[in-house]
């Protein structure tokens, strides 16, 4: 496995390189109050997403974005309202990856839960979902969330693929 680590490159390279790709339509999984989303929105034109997030909150999950239902409701309203072009999932990563069809997607933006069997998991359910040239990628490849980093070099190494690391923002990229 290669790894390109670019120490410079941040969210804004990241959605640019998408855009220099011709990307059209994506994913992405963990979506929060959008504001990845919304900058990919921004950037490039006729961008379809498909938005997957369950907006649950979970008791006794400590994590500073597992906020209350109330919260989470007004996220998901917040969401549907900000991007109504997009596609609006409200379920759990695997439910709504039996939702899209195979094949379809340009890009898919892992961001969800970042334990090691859920990372394994978001990648398997949404890898067949990409076309043959899709991206792959995802947020927090960091030492905050080594289980991230185990689950993403594991798999690049699995499928002998090479990572491009946009370090500002702690995304990765399989290439
Ligand atoms: C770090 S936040 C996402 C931030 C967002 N990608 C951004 O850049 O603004 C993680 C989100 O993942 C969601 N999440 C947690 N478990 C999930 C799962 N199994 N499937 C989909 N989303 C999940 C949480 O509800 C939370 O909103």
């Amino acid at each position: 496995m290669h790894v390109i680590d670019q120490r410079s490159w941040d969210a804004v390279d990241f959605v640019m390189h998408l855009h220099e790709l011709g990307v059209r339509r994506g994913a992405e999984i963990g979506v929060l109050q959008g504001d990845m989303s919304s900058k990919m929105t921004r950037v490039i034109p006729d961008l379809h997403m498909i938005l997957v997030d369950p907006w649950l909150h979970v008791e006794g999950y400590n994590d500073v974005t597992n906020a209350s239902q109330l919260v989470q409701d007004c996220r998901h309203n917040l969401v549907k309202a900000l991007m109504p072009q997009h596609t609006v999932i409200r379920k759990t990563s695997v439910e709504a990856a039996k939702e899209v069809e195979d094949g379809s997607l340009d890009f898919v933006y892992i961001d969800a839960d970042h334990t090691l069997e859920a990372v394994l998991r978001d990648i398997e359910a949404w890898h067949p979902k990409l076309k043959p040239d899709g991206i792959l990628a995802g947020h927090d490849f960091s030492t905050r969330h080594l289980m991230v980093v185990q689950a993403v070099c594991d798999t690049a190494i699995k499928w002998d693929r090479s990572l491009i690391i946009y370090q500002q923002d702690d995304i990765w990229r399989m290439v």
